[in-house]
């Protein structure tokens, strides 16, 4: 079980590249100065992002999970994949180039109430736990990680999650690297022999339906992280309305979530 809290502090703000690394043809770790989000930031949380580059394509904000914080030198951390105009213009961020940035948004894990969690993440859906991780390692709780991508190059974070994890295990969909095969196999043969208490999962519909099944069967707790269109980040436009599991009406991703317990929504 975790604590979770809404976002006390939020202000819009300017951010500067602090360091850009380019991944491949597909993703971006981009580490930008933002003392205020580095500052109030809790794991889970994320950010709504616009770059300078005044188009139509780019009116409205873009959510980014919060990857990382360093609160000694004010910066934080987005692992972002290239799919559309808006990341392809942040994957052309120089270093100091100025951005916006609203933050930090949505619920976020003040503390645990578990000796072990377990991380099933695919692709960019690292970027919501690896601070979770770096949170849950500092308090001695055990940290299972099961990554996993279609191929080896899209393991991104991959470096990040290592250090925060007492275990990591890699599964890909062509075998290029670590397990060959579906990583739902591996948490199930892990649950055989193992406990994991609480099992965060992000990235993957097919895998937040894995945890909910497992949830439901008492073999862990499981919570989920979703990622809807989101067009404010902050509960007006309800873009990113969810379906209550068990109650009539809608979760707004962007406030009551991120992350929920697996048994709270229906999953789209
Ligand atoms: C809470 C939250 C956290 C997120 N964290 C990350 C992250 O850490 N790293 C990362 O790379 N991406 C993350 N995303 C997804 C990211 O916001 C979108 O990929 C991005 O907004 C696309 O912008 P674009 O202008 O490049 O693409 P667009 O031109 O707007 O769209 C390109 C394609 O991406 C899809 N897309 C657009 N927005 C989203 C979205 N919100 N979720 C899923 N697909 C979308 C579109 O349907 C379309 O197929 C997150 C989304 C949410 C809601
Ligand atoms: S993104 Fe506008 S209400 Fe959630």
């Amino acid at each position: 079980m975790h604590i979770i809290e809404k976002a006390k502090e939020i202000k819009t703000t300017d951010a500067s590249v602090k360091s850009i690394r380019i991944i491949g043809s597909e993703y971006v770790d981009i580490e930008l100065n933002c003392p205020f989000v580095a500052e109030h930031a809790l794991p889970g949380q994320f950010v709504m992002v616009h770059t300078l580059n005044e188009t139509l394509q780019n009116l409205l904000y873009r959510p980014f999970d919060i990857a990382q914080t360093d609160r000694s030198n004010g910066s934080f951390r987005l692992l972002v994949k290239i799919t559309g105009k808006e990341t392809l213009n942040l994957s052309h961020l120089k270093t100091e180039e100025g951005i916006r940035v609203t933050g930090p948004l949505g619920k976020g894990i003040v503390d645990f109430d578990s000796r072990s969690i377990g991380l099933l993440v695919r692709g960019v859906g690292s970027a919501a736990v690896i601070s979770l991780a770096q949170k849950a390692r500092q308090e001695g709780i055990k940290v299972y990680t099961f990554f996993s991508a279609s191929t080896g190059e899209r393991l991104i974070g991959k470096e990040y999650l290592r250090e925060f994890s007492d275990e990591l295990f890699i599964i890909t969909d062509d075998g290029s690297e670590g397990h060959h095969g579906d990583a739902r196999e591996v948490v199930s043969s892990f649950l055989e022999k193992r406990e994991i208490q609480s099992l965060y999962t992000c990235g993957s519909r097919r895998f937040a339906r894995y945890v909910q099944g497992l949830n439901r069967e008492g073999k862990t707790e499981g919570y989920i992280f979703l990622e809807e269109l989101m067009g404010c980040g902050i509960g007006y436009c309800h873009g990113c309305a969810v379906k209550k599991a068990k109650a009539e009406g809608y979760y707004l991703v962007c406030v009551d979530g991120p992350i929920f317990s697996a048994d709270e929504v229906e999953i789209p």
